[in-house]
């Protein structure tokens, strides 16, 4: 199978070492001659790092090179059955490419966007045949992330996500298919883990290395919510809750929170700057204090309230049929590596216990963000759960 990939940086680099190493033939393509030289020369490492590790031989790695080849104009495309685009997250420029790319290849190949945040509908649409596109949303780093979200268009035609869901599924990647709404699954889901826990230190509960601990040790988090957005990087993470906070119609459940807004304002926006929520050494280490003193109710009251916050999301997800709730929880442990599904981690805590959580914030703060999902209060009322035990 063919498969040409638009954009050789981070993303598109990524991709293309999972489809040459399931055999694909791969032709990637960057507007910038370095950035091609630069996912050659990355790619290289990576494979020899993998021999050092015993994980392949030379030949395979060969074979994985060998089935790439860099180049400088979308023509060479005239052959690909599949093509995945992963340039700048800009609307205008995708829509471009997208119209160009659609008067090298042919009718029957499949265009597909990596694109985080924008809609595949508004992508689609710059094409002549709108049928033939798709999101496909891989995580960083790809090769390593399980998980590959397939978001079907209102145009797109049945055959092409069928098809994609066995290509990627050919690609050993887990396929959780979403509705094509802002964050798809993960990115949506995941808002509380980081919103609620900005809310509890704004409030003055507790410092950040108390809340990353009680995540940590309570809930099997492998890392907490400050030490994550430290490594994602505050600029980045402020930005994706920004645009799902404004893509969702500004619904207070997203709001972004302003100790985040400052620390990116600062530069202090995380490993890479050395400084975030935690100071960081050369090495990238945080350089950590005395560690803080366990009170252990604090830590329950603080993993209770942000695992059920995350419970919420995702029930509302499978309400408003955003995806199954098998993909729900494969989401969430493939893409961002949760210790559990939260579907199947509310029927372990209890329907009944989610539904009275909830309501207790909603009681105290009189919010809309801790509004229970209708979904929940059905289940509890019937007596249901989301998985049969
Ligand atoms: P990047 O900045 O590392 O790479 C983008 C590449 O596209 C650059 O090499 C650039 O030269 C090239 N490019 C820009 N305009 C082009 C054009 N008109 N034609 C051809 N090449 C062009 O970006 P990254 O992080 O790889 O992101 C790419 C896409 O993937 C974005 O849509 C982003 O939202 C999405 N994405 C990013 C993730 C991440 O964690 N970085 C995760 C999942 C999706």
């Amino acid at each position: 199978m063919n498969v040409g990939i638009i954009g050789s940086g981070t993303m598109g680099s990524g991709i293309a070492q999972v489809a040459a190493t399931a055999g694909c033939k791969v032709k990637l393509y960057d507007t910038n001659k370095s950035a091609l030289d630069k996912s050659r020369a990355a790619l290289e490492k990576i494979l020899t790092r993998l021999i050092e590790k015993g994980r392949i031989d030379t030949l395979e790695k060969e074979r994985i090179e060998g089935n790439i080849a860099y180049v400088d104009q979308l023509k060479d495309f005239a052959d690909a059955n599949l093509t995945i685009e992963a340039i700048v997250e800009n609307l205008e420029i995708k829509k471009k490419v997208f119209s160009e790319l659609e008067r090298y290849v042919s009718n029957d190949t499949i265009i597909a966007s990596n694109t985080s945040s924008l809609s595949i509908a508004s992508i689609a649409s710059s094409l002549k045949i709108p049928e033939r596109c798709i999101g496909i949303h891989f995580f960083n780093p790809a090769p390593l992330m399980k998980l590959v979200e397939v978001i079907p268009a209102i145009q797109t035609s049945e055959a092409v996500v069928n098809n994609c869901i066995q290509i990627i599924s050919d690609w050993k990647k887990t396929v959780a298919v979403a509705k094509d709404t802002p964050g798809f699954i993960v990115n949506r889901v995941a808002r509380p883990f980081y919103g609620e826990s900005l809310r509890i230190y704004e409030e003055g509960i507790a410092d950040f290395a108390t809340i990353d601990r009680s995540l940590k040790e309570l809930g099997g988090f492998r890392m907490g919510p400050f030490e994550l957005m430290d490594f994602i990087g505050n600029d980045v993470n402020y930005t994706v809750t920004e645009t799902v906070f404004t893509a969702f119609y500004f619904d207070p459940r997203y709001r972004p929170a302003f100790t985040q807004k400052r620390y990116a304002e600062a530069g202090y926006l995380g490993r890479k700057s050395g400084k975030g929520y935690y100071n960081y050494d050369e090495n990238g280490k945080p350089i950590v204090d005395a560690p803080p003193q366990v009170n252990e109710a604090l830590s329950e009251t603080i993993y209770d309230r942000v695992l059920v916050m995350l419970i919420n999301e995702a029930a509302d997800a499978l309400f408003l049929n955003i995806a199954s709730a098998e993909d729900i929880d494969n989401a969430m442990t493939k893409g961002v590596n949760y210790p559990k599904g939260l579907l199947a981690w509310a029927d372990e805590k209890g329907i009944e216990w989610c539904v009275n959580s909830l309501d207790a914030l909603y009681e105290e703060y009189h919010e809309d963000r801790y509004r229970c999902s209708p979904l929940l209060r059905r289940m509890k009322r019937e007596n249901q759960q989301f998985f049969a035990s």
